[in-house]
């Protein structure tokens, strides 16, 4: 069974005190941080930069999980890898030649994943797979852009053949996970969560935690 990771996006913390929301993650057991660049032409909303991701690599020891919501990743990647990410997460509807700003990703000796939105067929990144072009698949159960929004679980169908085809991939699932939604988000084969609003609301942070993971274990490629 691939690792489960529960990975807080610091999206829904308090923006007036994010290292301490960076802490209060690592604390609370969290495998990675998940962080949301937001460029306002990809997706409607603009949210961080690298000096944020810097931030939080200099305020915790777990891996920093940075899913690029941005038209021309390419432009980036630099920045994101000098700043310390781990992961780099791209999206395969960007403008951008996918092979080469992957490979790049890689060539630094960091983690390349592709990420498709909610109407994204499996099959635009079959060649990414089958080439293994990337460690990580980010499935969005929202249309990205902002935290808070409603699980969408006709995605679970594109999960389960996502993991059909690959079962070496980590598939993460990023939008309205909750401790119920999580339940047929790993039955249908993720092993990676991002919990933003869900995670951040909750007084006991680290109880919330290991809930999230114990369910993802317990229901894991179930429904396949
Ligand atoms: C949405 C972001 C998500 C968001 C998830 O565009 O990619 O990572 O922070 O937030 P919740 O868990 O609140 O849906
Ligand atoms: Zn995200």
């Amino acid at each position: 069974m691939p690792e489960i990771n529960i990975m807080p996006s610091i999206l829904a913390a308090d923006f007036g005190r994010l290292a301490e929301g960076c802490k209060r993650a690592e604390d609370s057991g969290a495998d990675q941080i998940h962080v949301d660049v937001m460029d306002g032409v990809f997706v409607p909303n603009i949210s961080f930069g690298p000096d944020v991701v810097k931030m939080s690599a200099a305020t915790v020891s777990i891996p920093q999980n940075v899913h690029l919501m941005v038209k021309r990743p390419q432009d980036h990647i630099d920045a994101f890898i000098r700043a310390g990410s781990d992961t780099v997460q791209i999206h395969i509807e960007s403008v951008c030649n996918i092979q080469k700003t992957l490979a790049k990703i890689r060539k630094a000796g960091k983690r390349p994943a592709i990420t498709l939105n909610p109407e994204t067929p499996a099959q635009a990144i079959f060649q990414c797979l089958e080439n293994r072009w990337v460690d990580e698949v980010l499935v969005m159960s929202v249309h990205p852009g902002f935290g808070g929004q409603k699980y969408l679980s006709y995605v679970e169908e594109k999960v389960m053949e996502i993991r059909r085809m690959a079962d070496w991939v980590d598939i993460a699932i990023d939008g309205g996970i909750d401790g119920e939604t999580i339940i047929p988000a790993a039955a249908a084969g993720c092993n990676l969560f991002v919990a933003g609003s869900y995670l951040y609301k909750q007084d006991d942070m680290a109880a919330a935690i290991s809930d999230l993971r114990k369910k993802a274990q317990d229901n894991f490629c179930s429904a396949i």
